[in-house]
């Protein structure tokens, strides 16, 4: 097989001098996919974003991007290498306006950003119509996207967003998927947490099931969604 896109490979590690969280954890994703991590509540889903980006320093392991070992950069230095991250609270600027908000998304770039901007209005055309309005203002889906268009403002080449759907409704959720998709298909790599297991698996290409910082399960989202013990445990049978 070849080298996925994106690997975060058999990662172990944990916060400052606390014991480990991640043990031996991979996650993958290639090229304009998308990967979907999921499990229960602490299992270490955010820590294995945390550590794809260069939050956490993993004692073991290793994280290649593009066939690039970039397991000792900085987070910054990995947006500079096309990764954008978008945790999952405090991700935008609410006393900002939106429009300020992609501004602010771009401060890495000395070239024109208009035309990435009109294709983040494009994906999200609220957003164009709010776009003088403070962020704070919107609701909480129209918060999400302005979070993912901040984000696409760097024009990364992997996106990675940490429970994007967290506390909106099932058709605001449905929407921000169908967005989602839309990104994929435009060649960026998708690496996503969500506690909407089956919503999420049902787009994703690749699943991991992350339980205790390891590797349970590992398959396309299909195989995950038919997966009795995978239903049985995580899905709510
Ligand atoms: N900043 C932190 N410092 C120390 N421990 C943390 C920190 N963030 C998370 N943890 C611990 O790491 C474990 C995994 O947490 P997390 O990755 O947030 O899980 P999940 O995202 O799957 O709900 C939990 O036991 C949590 O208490
Ligand atoms: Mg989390």
């Amino acid at each position: 097989m070849s080298e996925p896109f994106l690997i975060g490979e058999k990662m172990t590690g944990g916060y400052g001098k606390g014991p480990d969280i991640l043990h031996e954890c991979t996650i993958a994703v290639e090229k304009g996919e998308i990967a979907v991590i999921v499990g229960p509540n602490g299992a270490g889903k955010s820590t294995a974003m945390k550590a794809v980006f260069g939050m956490l320093d993993i004692r073991g392991g290793s994280v290649r991007l593009d066939g690039e070992d970039i397991t000792r950069l900085t987070p910054q230095a990995r947006v500079a290498k096309g990764m954008a991250f978008v945790p999952q609270t405090s991700n935008i600027f609410t006393s900002l306006t939106v429009e300020e908000n992609l501004e602010m998304g771009a401060f890495l770039r000395h070239d024109d950003i208009s035309e990435t901007m009109e294709q983040v209005y494009g994906l999200f055309p609220i957003l164009r119509e709010k776009r003088h309005q403070a962020a704070g203002e919107l609701s909480g889906g129209q918060r999400q996207q302005v979070a993912v268009g901040r984000a696409l403002m760097t024009q990364p080449t992997l996106l990675m967003l940490d429970e994007p759907t967290a506390g909106v409704s099932p058709i605001v959720m449905d929407e921000l998927f169908d967005r989602i998709i839309e990104v994929a298909r435009t060649g960026i790599s998708i690496l996503m947490v969500e506690q909407n297991a089956r919503q999420a698996l049902a787009i994703a290409d690749k699943g991991y099931v992350l339980v205790q910082g390891r590797n349970a399960y590992t398959g396309t989202g299909r195989e995950l969604l038919d997966d009795p013990e995978v239903r049985k445990s995580f899905l709510g049978g």
